[in-house]
């Protein structure tokens, strides 16, 4: 081969499969980012949703960085990824907690991480949320379940970053249902006006007016129907084994699920709020690629990465007709 072609050939890459919308890659994100087609799209990603390998005690299947070498890892992705985003796009990274190894102490590494990210390719902080998971085991079991002395970790953190401070967003689009005594309230058409203790001052009128739902706040969690009642505002951002029905797929089918799905509600809340249908939504560490099948299922275009191509492969059923079917 001659060696332009060659050349030419050494960026290309080929997608290990591609759908109506995305296209799933397999290899290290920093190297295939580089490579053509996915370098095409630098200035032209509206939304990157993400959640990186976690920095663990022990090593996960998919293996982990430990230590502050995580903290350098995670941050040199920041700029990389920054040079795709558009405009008024975001970047939304999901990190768990994570514990010192053989200690019931939490690590900071997540939270150093993050700082790292953002600080790094001087990203604004738009928002943290907390996605809370009352459905998650009780660990680290030794401090909670043997010893009794720390409580069940149940909730990951996510950060909402962009270059730029206006990124596009509307939140009209993630409004959740009213609570009971919100919709009593506006069927009524009254309440008690007047300071409250918080010093806060209520208008005769301010909250009579009906706007479709309510706001969401940034605590997301899990179904309504799992929820208790003073919840009943937050987000339904379940993902247990009874409801995740790509979870009943690789269970019937044989295939070993990967250990650290995100929840879909969590990217659907996401991918609704900030980006419209048509826009294109990144995963660089896509694992089950979670983010692809939402994003795909919203009319968004899309590009998964993954370093596995085991994972890649067992991702490929999200997408499967029939499995759609009986998931949609
Ligand atoms: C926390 S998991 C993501 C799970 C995913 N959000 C889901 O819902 O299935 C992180 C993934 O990043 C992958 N990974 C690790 N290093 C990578 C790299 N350099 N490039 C691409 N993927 C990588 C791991 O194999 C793992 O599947």
């Amino acid at each position: 081969m001659n060696p332009v072609k060659e050349k030419i050939m050494d960026r290309r890459i080929v997608s290990a499969y591609g759908t109506k919308f995305g296209r799933m890659y397999c290899g290290k994100a920093e190297e295939v980012l580089e490579k053509w087609p996915p370098s095409h799209y630098k200035g032209r990603v509206q939304l990157i949703f993400t959640s990186p390998p976690f920095p663990l005690n022990r090593k996960k299947k998919y293996g982990n960085l430990v230590g502050e070498q995580y903290v350098e890892w995670i941050a040199s992705f920041a700029s990389i990824l920054k040079e795709f985003l558009t405009e008024d796009g975001s970047i939304v990274v999901e990190i768990g907690n994570a514990w010192v190894k053989g200690k019931p102490v939490m690590s900071t590494l997540p939270i150093k991480a993050l700082l790292a990210f953002q600080e790094k390719a001087e990203l604004h902080l738009c928002q943290e949320f907390i996605c809370f998971n009352p459905a998650k085991l009780p660990t680290p079991a030794q401090w909670v379940n043997v010893e009794r002395i720390r409580v069940k970790d149940a909730f990951t953190r996510v950060w909402w970053m962009s270059a730029n401070e206006k990124p596009k967003a509307n939140n009209k689009r993630v409004l959740t249902q009213y609570s009971e005594s919100m919709k009593d309230l506006l069927k009524k058409g009254t309440y008690n006006s007047g300071k409250r203790p918080s010093e806060h001052k209520i208008g005769a009128k301010s909250f009579l007016t009906d706007h479709g739902g309510a706001i969401p706040p940034n605590v997301l969690t899990p179904a309504m129907e799992e929820m208790i009642p003073e919840l009943i505002e937050v987000l339904p951002i379940a993902n247990t084994s009874s409801t995740d029905p790509f979870l009943t797929y690789c269970r019937e089918n044989n295939i070993t699920p990967h250990p650290a799905r995100m929840p879909a509600k969590l990217v659907e809340f996401f991918v609704d709020f900030l980006t419209d249908p048509g826009d294109m939504v990144l995963d660089p560490f896509a694992g089950s690629n979670t983010t692809g099948y939402v994003a795909e299922s919203k009319k968004r275009k899309w590009i998964g990465i993954e370093v596995k191509p085991d994972y890649i492969d067992a991702s490929k059923v999200r997408f499967d007709l029939s499995f759609r079917q009986s998931v949609f």
